[in-house]
């Protein structure tokens, strides 16, 4: 998500700082900030927007004197709109820090604070953190135990790195589930969230572990686990600076599919009581989901997919009637809305056209809640309140661990209605955050499911058309395993409801049709799904298979490829069913020598209608 950079060394830390965080500009963020401790000094200098403007400051500030340490940070928000104020660094007393990931207890840190009469100057959850190093330097620890002892009270994710006027040597770090690697030098150390920050300067690297707490000086470090001094090999990057940005990846499209296990946990950090089984969605009217007796799902592309899974997840757990439409169609249809329909719009960027222009007129007649990514973008401004899917950014056109995050916000959307429409007890509700916490695991064996899915491309790559099938909750998996297919590989691909192609698709079947069958093992849905495949079986269609059934002896019978992924559960499913699909597309595009990450003709974001 965000950038850090922290330098301490011979040269001028803000240059090696700002061309750090220039490396991670491709990552995306909306504001950026440094502080660098000069004649003794802390001076911290923020901007929103693009790093120019960072620099543009920078210039009107002109620190007095060459600084030698210092951090600096790009930032996507989370907690707090874009803005100066919510910029890192964050300060209090003689203390900086910048951060990276989400800290969950902020409310109740913040308030406590409050009572001991810290003033917070933004809205971020960052900024406790800052509060919190300063009370304990102020209580006579020194940097190094001050940040220890406030990893020990903040719950959550975090990347952080702080400095102090009275250790102006040093730069303190913590790592929990946001990375950070430091880069060794010649008396000089880089501390960076990501291995391209510093490629340019130092190929020996440190990959700090979770709960590892380091203090770094120009010629020195030093790493604690669990209170005792650790050794931690350095290793040597040998990847080219390119390939670096991507994470080691070949294409953004690829590390966006891997980060699909992390990008769940973080969708649902926060909002998961796994201790006493419930979900939790703050962020909404708290009487929103009761008093809605209708609700209208919107969006674009695949955005629209997940509405679809929305639709299902609200009707099938909060028995609240739904209807999904497509952005452009809505606003030209006169729709029937009123006070008691909730319009939920869900979109990537905020930015659609389509989407923004949906909402402008339901927004005069309905209530409105949307479903995005980014924080502070025109479609939550335009909306009562915003499920944010915290998927981080998402470079590639095709959308991948966007599609996915959506998919599960509206899950949580539905166990929450569920919940406070009554319809749901407390034992369902545990069985649901139980699949849920199931879930990062399911993904990660779904990731792993992409060698056996690239030898399918291989065998595969030549097709010029591909059907793509299932039923019930798979109908949108297989819309999306289409489109993905279509948008990066230039092939015709074609979604369709299984029990709906003996009305016309059937017609296309010969022996040089793929077929792609989602099955899911729910056992009625299955069964329908085994009639199609043997209809399509029967044509000589070429079979690919995706299930979430183990040993499904049958289904390998009549499939010409079978691919497995792990069962959660029936309405988690299509989350893990919908990976294969993506790697398949990925891999039929890479070898078809397409532009994988930006496929002709389309853009990432469609501000225009
Ligand atoms: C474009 C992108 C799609 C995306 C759609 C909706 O067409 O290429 O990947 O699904 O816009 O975008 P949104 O940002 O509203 O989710």
């Amino acid at each position: 998500m965000c950038g850090i950079v922290g330098y301490v060394g011979p040269k001028n830390a803000l240059d090696v700082i700002i061309g750090g965080l220039e490396r991670l500009e491709y990552r995306g963020y909306d504001s950026a900030g440094v502080a660098v401790i000069a004649d003794g000094q802390i001076r911290v200098t923020r901007a929103v927007g693009k790093l120019e403007n960072l620099k543009k400051s920078l210039e009107d500030a002109a620190v007095p004197a060459v600084p030698h340490l210092g951090i600096g940070h790009t930032r996507w928000a989370t907690h707090g709109k874009p803005s100066e104020t919510n910029a890192h660094p964050h300060s209090a007393g003689k203390v900086s820090l910048i951060h990276n990931g989400i800290i969950e207890n902020y409310m109740t840190l913040r308030a406590d604070l409050e009572r001991e009469g810290c003033i917070f100057r933004s809205d971020t959850d960052t900024e406790i953190a800052a509060h919190l190093c300063n009370r304990y330097i102020s209580k006579g620890l020194d940097l190094f135990n001050a940040m220890k002892a406030m990893c020990a009270e903040i719950k959550g994710s975090y990347a952080f790195l702080v400095i102090d006027e009275r250790y102006p040597d040093r730069i303190v770090a913590a790592k929990n589930s946001s990375p950070i690697v430091l880069g060794i030098g010649a008396g000089e150390m880089w501390v960076a969230s990501d291995i391209p920050a510093i490629l340019g300067s130092t190929r020996q690297v440190v990959i700090l572990e979770d709960g590892d707490i380091t203090e770094v000086r120009a010629n020195t470090f030093r790493i604690e686990h669990d209170g005792k001094e650790v050794e931690r090999t350095p290793m040597t990057i040998t990847w080219d600076p390119v390939t670096a940005q991507k994470g080691g990846f070949k294409h953004f499209m690829l590390k966006e599919i891997h980060d699909q296990p992390q990008v769940v946990t973080d969708c649902v950090r926060g909002r998961l009581r796994q201790d006493v089984g419930s979900v939790e969605l703050p962020e909404l009217p708290p009487t929103l989901l009761k008093e809605v007796q209708r609700v209208l799902f919107l969006g674009c592309g695949t955005a629209w997919h997940a509405a679809l899974l929305g639709k299902f997840y609200l009707e099938s757990l909060a028995r609240i009637p739904c209807e999904v439409d497509y952005a452009s169609e809505f606003r030209y249809r006169e729709p029937v809305l009123d006070a008691r329909t909730l319009v939920v719009a869900i979109s990537q960027s905020g930015e659609t056209a389509d989407t923004l222009g949906a909402v402008d007129v339901a927004v005069k007649h309905a209530r409105t809640l949307a479903i995005c990514n980014v924080l502070g973008s025109s479609l939550s401004r335009k909306v009562e309140s915003t499920v944010f899917t915290h998927a981080g950014p998402e470079i590639s056109v095709a959308s991948t661990k966007a599609f996915t995050t959506q998919v599960l916000a509206s899950y949580l959307l539905a166990l929450v209605s569920a919940e406070q429409r009554s319809m749901i007890n407390k034992a369902k509700l545990a069985e649901h955050t139980h699949a849920i916490a199931l879930l990062p695991m399911a993904m990660q064996a779904a990731v792993a499911t992409e060698s056996s899915v690239r030898e399918v491309a291989r065998r595969f790559q030549t097709a010029r058309d591909f059907l793509f099938l299932g039923r019930g909750l798979c109908y949108p998996v297989a819309l999306e395993g289409a489109l993905k297919l279509k948008e990066i590989s230039y092939i015709h691909a074609e979604g369709y409801p299984a029990g709906e192609m003996k009305h016309g698709p059937i017609a296309l079947i010969d022996d040089k049709m793929p077929v792609v069958m989602v099955v899911q093992r729910s056992p009625h849905l299955r069964d329908k799904a085994m009639s199609n495949l043997r209809e399509v079986h029967s044509r000589d269609a070429q079979v690919i298979a995706v299930t979430d059934t183990e040993g499904d002896k049958e289904l390998r019978r009549y499939a010409a490829e079978v691919i497995e992924v792990p069962f959660v559960s029936d309405l988690l499913s299509p989350l893990i069913l919908t990976v294969p699909l993506q790697l398949l597309a990925y891999y039929v595009a890479v070898l078809n020598g397409t532009d994988v990450d930006l496929p002709r003709n389309l853009a990432k974001s469609v501000t225009v209608e």
